[in-house]
């Protein structure tokens, strides 16, 4: 059977998609988790709720805590976030975002991606994290405080337990 030529073009493309949807329904499915369970009070996209809940999509916050980012997403969605905090120059006082640790692991790991990634374009070990996270390590909303602030890291912490 002689070969066609012109085949090879589509079986690149088909190659080519077999790669790209895998990505593309996984980015799908964490923008779908962070609308079942974060929006209501995150807002669309994580823009944020005045009076609520501070924005997600804010690329200064994870700048700041760097490789820190996913640790204290992770951390943050397990264990729930009380104390004041200042946002985007708004200040979030008395507001309390209760555990989100009935969300399966694998959920969390996608909906941080979604966050992180699709959201702010950052980079992130998220699985390493994520399995730190699983180990058992929990932490105090006083230290996730002093994290986002620049006061301390959290990888020690984690690392420690
Ligand atoms: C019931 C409302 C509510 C829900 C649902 C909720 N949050 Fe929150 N979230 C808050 C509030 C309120 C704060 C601020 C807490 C504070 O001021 O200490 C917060 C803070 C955060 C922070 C810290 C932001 C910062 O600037 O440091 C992250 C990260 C976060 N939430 C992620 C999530 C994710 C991801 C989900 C969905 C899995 C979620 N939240 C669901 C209310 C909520």
């Amino acid at each position: 059977m002689r070969k066609k030529p012109g085949n090879a073009p589509a079986s690149l493309f088909f190659a080519l998609l077999l790669f790209v949807m895998p990505m593309t329904l996984r980015a799908e499915e964490g923008a779908a988790l962070f609308r079942q369970y974060c929006m209501a009070c995150h807002g669309e996209q994580g823009v944020g709720t005045a009076g609520l809940a501070p924005p997600l999509q804010n690329a200064e916050l994870w700048d700041a805590l760097g490789e820190d980012s996913a640790r204290y997403l992770l951390a943050v969605m397990n264990g729930g976030l009380s104390g004041a905090i200042r946002a985007q120059g708004v200040d979030y006082i008395g507001l309390v975002m209760p555990p989100q640790a009935h969300i399966k692991p694998e959920e969390r790991e996608k909906i941080a991606r979604y966050v992180l990634e699709t959201l702010n374009g950052a980079q992130a070990n998220i699985a390493s994290a994520l399995e730190a996270e699983i180990a058992g390590a929990s932490l105090s909303h006083k230290t996730l405080r002093l994290a986002r602030n620049g006061k301390s890291g959290l990888s020690h912490k984690v690392a420690h337990r």
